[in-house]
């Protein structure tokens, strides 16, 4: 078990169900011992993809059980419903809270959806980079933050953000899609390394760089902890 609520067999990743009965998005549903999970896809999902590529603990890249969390591109929730189950569990018994934030109305429809059966989960239509429409969701400052904006200023708009919510040793992921920044000519690897070093001179130690590649490729998953 990575957690208490997340389990990998083989090379398969299931979560333990806090909706039972139900598929978010078509995956496979499997019971081990009387417990209904749900299959984690990695090629549908960069936590997932970054869970299964990372060489540290896995539990390394997971957020406290029952803490606060902010997402931002939250998408249709996909990632946010696994993230749930650890989280959350049926009913929200632990007490847990994802601030899940995005810009398209389609995938607000979606995360409402998801949130009717699943407390602890707070959908939200606004825009990563303008935190004083959301911002007031947050009081505290949260210790686990994962951005995935595929949008061009990715970096910027992940440093901006954790800055303000994210608390000094927190854990910051940021998924970065190649293909959304601003093309210079210098190749991929390059531009990784450039926004590793911007990373790195903006008050955070980068503690693992996950190549994406096979589940979703030109991705690069930054694993960093706030330090300033
Ligand atoms: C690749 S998808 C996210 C998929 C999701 N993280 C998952 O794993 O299930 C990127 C999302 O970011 C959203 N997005 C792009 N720019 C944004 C911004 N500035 N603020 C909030 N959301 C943004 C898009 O609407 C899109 O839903």
């Amino acid at each position: 078990m990575l957690s208490w609520a997340i389990r990998l067999e083989g090379r398969a990743l299931w979560t333990e169900n806090a909706d039972p009965g139900t598929a978010t998005y078509g995956e496979s549903l499997r019971r081990f011992g009387g417990i209904e999970f749900r299959r984690w896809d990695p090629s549908r999902s960069k936590l997932g993809a970054g869970i299964m590529r990372t060489r540290r603990d896995k539990s390394l890249l997971l957020p406290k059980e029952g803490s606060t969390v902010l997402y931002l591109g939250a998408g249709h929730g996909t990632s946010i419903s696994h993230l749930h189950d650890h989280l959350c569990g049926e009913d929200n018994d632990l007490g847990g809270r994802i601030i899940a934030v995005d810009l398209a109305p389609r995938c607000l429809r979606d995360l409402l959806h998801l949130a009717k059966t699943r407390p602890g989960l707070v959908p939200v239509l606004g825009d990563a980079r303008k935190h004083s429409a959301w911002g007031v969701l947050l009081p505290r400052k949260v210790d686990w933050l994962f951005q995935d904006v595929a949008q061009s200023g990715q970096v910027e708009i992940f440093i901006d953000a954790s800055r303000r919510f994210l608390s000094v040793d927190g854990t910051g992921l940021l998924s970065l899609k190649a293909a959304s920044e601003r093309w210079t000519g210098e190749g991929e690897d390059a531009l990784f390394a450039k926004v590793e070093m911007q990373l790195s001179k903006s008050g955070f130690v980068v503690e693992e760089c996950i190549e994406l590649t096979g589940y979703e490729d030109n991705h690069v998953l930054f694993v960093t902890r706030r330090v300033e």
